[in-house]
């Protein structure tokens, strides 16, 4: 029995990425590939081993060059806490001598709170999305939107209510 986890997922991301409409909107397939697109169509050879590989000195290589990252994790992701990726991405800031700039307080979105976030040097940030699970985009939907049109806009998670970018 189901609890409001939608068990057909998995098919319907096949049949949604496939919209020519939704592939559009994502600039995607503009070669318009013979194939249809799938989850992992063993066209490119990744081997196993390869998901085990250390990120964090890429992250620290694009953070010393830069450019900003945002790490986020859904606060009731029972696949991969935000515990650990918030320990991550303290140990990034520590090695890289970055300075915590926001510390960790909580975000807000249409008048409640979104999330927690910290920040390191206007570079680096963390941020949790409440009740968001694994798939935050999916789980929550207005505050991940909200989150990355913060990102892609430069601008900081509001840290009260009302703001008036908050839209
Ligand atoms: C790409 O687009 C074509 C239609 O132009 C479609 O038939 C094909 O399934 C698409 N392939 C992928 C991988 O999205
Ligand atoms: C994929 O990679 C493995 C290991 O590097 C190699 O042995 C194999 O031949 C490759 N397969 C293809 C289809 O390229």
């Amino acid at each position: 029995m189901s609890m409001g986890v939608d068990v057909c997922i998995t098919y319907e991301r096949s049949f949604y990425f496939n919209l020519p409409e939704v592939q559009s909107a994502l600039h995607a397939n503009h070669t318009r590939l013979p194939y249809e697109w799938s989850m992992c169509s063993n066209l490119l050879n990744y081997s196993g081993i390869d998901a085990n590989m250390d990120m964090l000195p890429i992250l620290k290589r694009i953070v010393q060059n830069k450019i900003p990252v945002w790490i986020f994790s859904g606060d009731q992701d029972s696949v991969i806490p935000l515990t650990s990726s918030r320990t991550l991405v303290q140990e990034i800031a520590k090695d890289l001598n970055l300075k915590t700039t926001v510390p960790y307080r909580a975000w807000f979105h249409k008048d409640q709170v979104g999330g927690w976030v910290t920040e390191y040097e206007n570079l680096l940030t963390f941020a949790t999305v409440r009740g968001a699970a694994h798939m935050v985009a999916y789980a929550q939907p207005s505050r991940a939107l909200h989150m990355f049109r913060r990102f892609v806009r430069g601008q900081r998670l509001p840290n009260k209510p009302h703001s008036s970018t908050d839209n």
